[in-house]
C-alpha cells in the first residue's frame, strides 16, 4: 500500500473507519505472514499411464502410474468422479449422505487400454492417460475432462491443481454462482472466492458475494451440470467454442479450473434442464419454501433512522392503496451497529411497532450481520467467548476485523457448537417481533484499505471437527451461517417456515433460504445485472432471489425505477432497498405516472401470488427455479440460448422486461408454440421473433397457449386462468396450494386443457382419470382460432 491508497481509503469510508481499515489490513497481512507456510518448492504430477482397474459399486477404481480415479454412477444418474481417494464426503454442498451407487452400472475395458462405466443414463469413459468423457447413452460427448495436473509442495501440505475440460463447440455455460455479467458466461476468468465488491457493483465486477464451482452447460447434444465439490479459492477460465472454425472443423469450448487446494472431485448430472436441476436438488437439497408473505412486495432501506419514519413509509403504502407484505430494518436500528441489539432511542418499542404493522398485514424483517463487536460488556461478545465460538488464529488468538460496529470478532459457523449458540440468539429477534432475517456481510467482510476485505487466510476453523483454515472455510462461511440461522429459527419456532435470505453462500444454500442481488449499482447496466444474477443463481439451484429495486446507490430516474419495479415484480424476491445516502424508493416519490404504473405491477403481483406459491412449492418438489432461461424447454431454437433479456416464469409465462431508456417497444424471441400477449390477448407463433409494445405502463408478458395459471380472483379466492390451447394440442398446468406458513403437506393438483369443437375444455387429473369438477372458477383467455 502507498500513501495514495491510504488517502483514497480514508476518503472512501471516512477518517475513523479508514484508519481502522488500514490497521486491519496490516494486521491481516501480519497474521498471514506468521500463520501461513510460505510457498516452497513444488512437484508437478499428472496421473501417468493406466495400470489397472477394479470394479467398485456404481463403477470402478482406475489406477494410473501416479494417481487413481474413482468413477461412481449413483442411483438417479448423477456421476461422481474422485481422484486420489476423494470420496463424496465430507461435503458442505450435499444435503445428506451421498446417493447410493447404481448397482447396475458396469466397468468394462474400452478401446486403447482405457476403461468405461456404462449405465442406463450415462457412460463415462476413462482414457489410458486419465482423460474422462461423460457421454449420453447415444454416445454424444457432453464433457471431456483432460487429466488433472497437480503442483504439490515438496514439504507436504495442500497442493494446487488444474483441470481442463472440453465442451461442445456450440455449448453455452451458465452458473458459477451469482455473476453480474451473466447469465451466459462469456470468455473470461471467473474467480471462486466470495467477495463483497465494496460500494456497489456493475456488470463488469467479478467475483461477487456468491461464487460456486457449478457450471450448467447447454448444447445441442444435451444439458449437463458439473460441480467441483471444493470450497477453496480458485479460478475458472472459459472459452466458448466455434463451430466450423479453421478448415471447417469445430473448435471445442474450454473450461479450465485452477484450485489453490482441496480435493479433485466432481459431480456431473446430465439430462434435460429440468432433469438436471432435479438431480442437483436431490444431491444438494430441496429449496426452502418461503412463508407465503415473503412472496409479496417488500420494502427496505438503510437508514429509516427511526420508528416514525418506518410508520410514515408503511402509512404511505396504505394511503396510496399499495400492497406491502414486509418491511426490513437495516443496521441503523441496532445500537451502535451491534448485532442482536436495538437502538432504543430511535426504536423505543419494536414489539409494539411489529404488532401495529401486523395489523396492516406487514411483517418486520431484520438484518443480521455475523461480526460481533469485540467489546467487554457486549452480551453477544461475552456469550460467544464463553461458548468458544469465535474464529482464532494459528496462535490461538482471536481474529479481529473491522465492520460497521468497529473492531469485531467472527463466529466460526463451521463449528456445530458455534452454530447452536448463534441460532439461539435469534430468540432476541423473535422477541423484538421480527418475522424473518436477512443475513449480510457474511462473505465474511472485514473492511480493508488494501488486499482482500475478509479474514486472514490463516485464520483457523473447526470445519466440522476436521480443522483447517480460512482458505477452505471462506467460501462456506455464509452457507454455514445460513444453516445456523435456519436451524436456530426452526428450534425456536418449530411451527413456522423460517424466512431467511443471505448475501453470501455456496452450493446447497437453497436448503436454508434465498438471497438477493447485493449492492447493485443504480443504472441501466445494474438493471440487466439484476436479471443475470437471478437466472444464474436459479441454474445453480438457488431459486429465491431478486434485486434491490431501483438499485442500491444514488437516485434512479423515474423511468429506470419503474422498469426495475416492473422486472422485480415478476421475480421471486420483490423488494425495494437502497443505501444510506441514496434517494428515495417509495413508488409515490417518482410522480403520479410512475405511481400508477407501479400500482399496476403491484396489483398484478398480488394477482399472481397463487402462481408464485405454486412455483415455490414446485421448486421444492422438483428443483426447478421459478425464473428460467427461455431455453429451458430444451434444445431447439439455438438463438434462445443467447437470449439474456427475457425469462420464463414457471412453464406458463414469458416475461420480457425493458432494459433500455426510452424504449416503448421491444423484440422478444419466442420459444416454440403459441404465445399470447397477456395484456392484449393477441396470439404469436414461435419459434421466432416478434416486436411487442412495452409502454411505460407495463413490460411485455406472454402466456403459453394451453397453460393453466392459478391467480387470485377479485374476492381473494383462487381461480384458474386458462390460456386457450392450440387446436389438436393439449396443455395444462399444476397448482400447488400451500397449507399455511408451516409444514403441512401442500395440495398438488394437475389440470389438462384441450379444444373440443372450438371450446376450451379444462379437466382435473385424478387417481381415477379426469374430471370436469375443477374446484375452482375458470377464466378462459386468448381467442380461440
Ligand atoms: C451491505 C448490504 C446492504 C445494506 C448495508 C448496510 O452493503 O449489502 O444491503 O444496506 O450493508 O447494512
Amino acid at each position: 500500500m502507498d500513501g495514495n491508497d491510504l488517502v483514497r481509503s480514508v476518503k472512501a469510508v471516512g477518517t475513523v473507519r479508514g484508519l481502522r481499515a488500514v490497521r486491519s489490513a496490516l494486521r491481516r497481512r501480519r497474521t498471514d505472514a506468521r500463520g501461513l507456510p510460505a510457498r516452497g518448492p513444488e512437484r508437478a504430477r499428472v496421473p501417468g499411464q493406466v495400470r489397472a482397474a477394479e470394479p467398485r459399486p456404481g463403477g470402478g477404481l482406475v489406477r494410473f502410474a501416479r494417481a487413481e480415479l474413482e468413477v461412481r454412477v449413483t442411483v438417479g444418474g448423477a456421476v461422481f468422479l474422485g481422484w486420489d481417494g476423494a470420496g463424496p464426503e465430507p461435503s458442505y454442498a450435499l444435503a445428506g449422505p451421498a446417493p447410493e451407487p447404481d448397482a447396475r452400472a458396469v466397468l468394462e475395458p474400452d478401446t486403447d487400454d482405457g476403461w468405461r462405466v456404462v449405465s442406463e443414463r450415462v457412460t463415462v469413459a476413462v482414457s489410458r492417460h486419465g482423460a474422462v468423457e461423460v457421454r449420453t447413452p447415444g454416445g454424444v460427448v457432453l464433457r471431456r475432462e483432460l487429466p488433472p495436473r497437480w503442483w504439490e509442495p515438496v514439504e507436504g501440505g495442500p497442493g494446487r491443481w488444474a483441470l481442463r475440460s472440453e465442451l461442445a463447440a456450440d455449448a453455452r455455460v451458465f452458473g458459477l454462482g451469482g455473476r453480474a455479467a451473466g447469465p451466459r458466461l462469456r470468455d473470461g476468468v471467473y474467480r471462486l472466492w466470495n467477495t463483497d465488491p465494496g460500494g456497489a457493483f456493475a456488470p463488469g465486477d467479478d467475483p461477487l458475494y456468491i461464487t460456486m464451482p457449478v457450471q450448467l452447460v447447454v448444447a445441442d447434444g444435451g444439458t449437463h451440470l458439473a460441480f467441483y465439490d471444493n470450497t477453496w479459492d480458485g479460478r475458472v477460465r472459459l472459452r466458448e467454442g466455434v463451430e466450423g472454425a479453421g478448415s471447417g472443423h469445430d473448435r471445442p469450448g474450454h473450461s479450465e479450473l485452477r484450485m489453490e487446494g482441496g480435493p479433485v472431485r466432481c459431480w456431473v448430472v446430465t439430462g434435460t434442464p429440468a432433469r438436471v436441476l432435479r438431480g442437483w436438488a436431490a444431491l444438494t437439497g430441496a429449496p426452502a419454501v418461503p412463508p407465503s408473505w415473503a412472496l409479496g412486495p417488500q420494502h427496505a432501506r438503510w437508514g429509516f433512522g427511526s420508528e416514525s419514519e418506518v410508520r410514515r413509509v408503511v402509512a404511505g403504502y396504505r394511503e396510496h392503496g399499495l400492497p406491502l407484505s414486509a418491511l426490513h430494518l437495516d443496521i441503523d436500528h441496532y445500537d451502535a451497529h451491534q448485532v442482536f441489539t436495538v437502538d432504543r432511542e430511535s426504536f423505543p418499542d419494536l414489539p409494539r411497532l411489529a404488532k401495529d404493522l401486523a395489523e396492516d398485514g406487514v411483517r418486520l424483517v431484520s438484518i443480521v450481520d455475523p461480526a460481533v463487536k469485540a467489546r467487554r460488556g457486549n452480551a453477544v461478545y461475552e456469550g460467544g467467548l464463553a461458548a468458544g465460538a469465535f474464529v482464532r488464529d494459528a496462535r490461538g488468538e482471536e481474529v479481529r476485523g473491522v465492520v460497521w460496529p468497529g473492531e469485531c470478532v467472527y463466529p466460526d459457523f463451521t463449528d456445530a457448537g458455534a452454530r447452536e449458540w448463534w441460532g439461539g440468539l435469534y430468540q432476541e429477534r423473535l422477541d423484538q417481533g421480527f418475522a424473518g432475517v436477512w443475513h449480510d456481510m457474511n462473505e465474511p467482510v472485514s473492511f480493508a484499505a488494501f488486499g482482500d476485505p475478509t479474514l486472514p487466510r490463516s485464520a483457523r476453523h473447526a470445519l466440522e471437527g476436521r480443522g483447517g483454515d480460512h482458505r477452505e472455510a471462506h467460501n462456506v462461511y455464509g452457507l454455514a451461517m445460513a444453516r445456523a440461522g435456519y436451524e436456530g429459527l426452526r428450534r425456536l419456532r418449530p411451527d413456522d417456515r423460517p424466512f431467511l435470505f443471505s448475501r453470501s453462500g455456496w452450493a446447497g444454500m437453497q436448503r436454508y433460504g434465498g438471497t438477493w442481488s447485493g449492492d447493485v449499482a443504480t443504472g441501466w447496466p445494474g438493471l440487466r445485472a439484476s436479471l443475470a444474477l437471478v437466472l444464474g443463481l436459479g441454474l445453480c439451484g438457488v431459486p429465491y432471489s431478486g434485486p434491490d429495486v431501483g438499485g442500491f446507490t444514488g437516485s434512479p430516474s423515474p423511468e429506470l425505477y419503474l422498469r426495475w419495479f416492473q422486472l422485480a415484480s415478476r421475480l421471486p424476491f420483490f423488494r425495494t432497498h437502497s443505501a444510506l445516502r441514496a434517494g428515495r424508493r417509495e413508488p409515490w416519490e417518482f410522480g403520479p405516472d410512475v405511481l400508477e404504473h407501479a400500482r399496476g405491477a403491484l396489483v398484478e403481483r398480488e394477482r399472481l401470488r397463487p402462481y408464485f406459491m405454486t412455483l415455490a412449492q414446485l421448486a421444492r418438489l422438483t428443483g426447478a427455479p421459478y425464473v428460467r432461461p427461455v431455453w429451458w424447454g430444451g434444445p431447439g431454437d439455438r438463438a434462445l440460448r443467447d437470449c439474456e433479456d427475457a425469462f420464463l416464469l414457471g412453464d406458463a409465462l414469458l416475461v420480457a422486461p425493458v432494459f433500455e431508456p426510452g424504449a416503448v417497444r421491444r423484440a422478444v424471441r419466442l420459444p416454440r408454440g403459441r404465445w399470447y400477449d397477456a395484456a392484449t390477448g393477441e396470439p404469436h407463433e414461435g419459434p421466432g421473433q416478434v416486436v411487442l409494445d412495452a409502454p411505460l405502463s407495463r413490460i411485455p408478458v406472454l402466456a403459453r397457449a394451453g397453460s393453466v395459471i392459478p391467480v387470485r380472483g377479485e374476492r381473494g379466492e383462487v381461480e384458474l386462468e386458462v390460456w386457450a390451447p392450440v387446436a389438436g394440442r393439449t396443455g395444462g398446468g399444476i397448482v400447488v396450494r400451500d397449507a399455511g406458513d408451516g409444514w403441512g403437506t401442500p395440495k398438488v393438483e394437475r389440470f389438462t386443457t384441450r379444444l373440443a369443437r372450438g371450446r376450451v375444455v379444462v379437466e382435473r387429473v385424478t387417481a381415477e382419470g379426469t374430471t370436469r369438477e375443477l374446484g375452482y372458477p375458470v377464466r378462459v383467455r386468448g381467442g380461440v382460432q
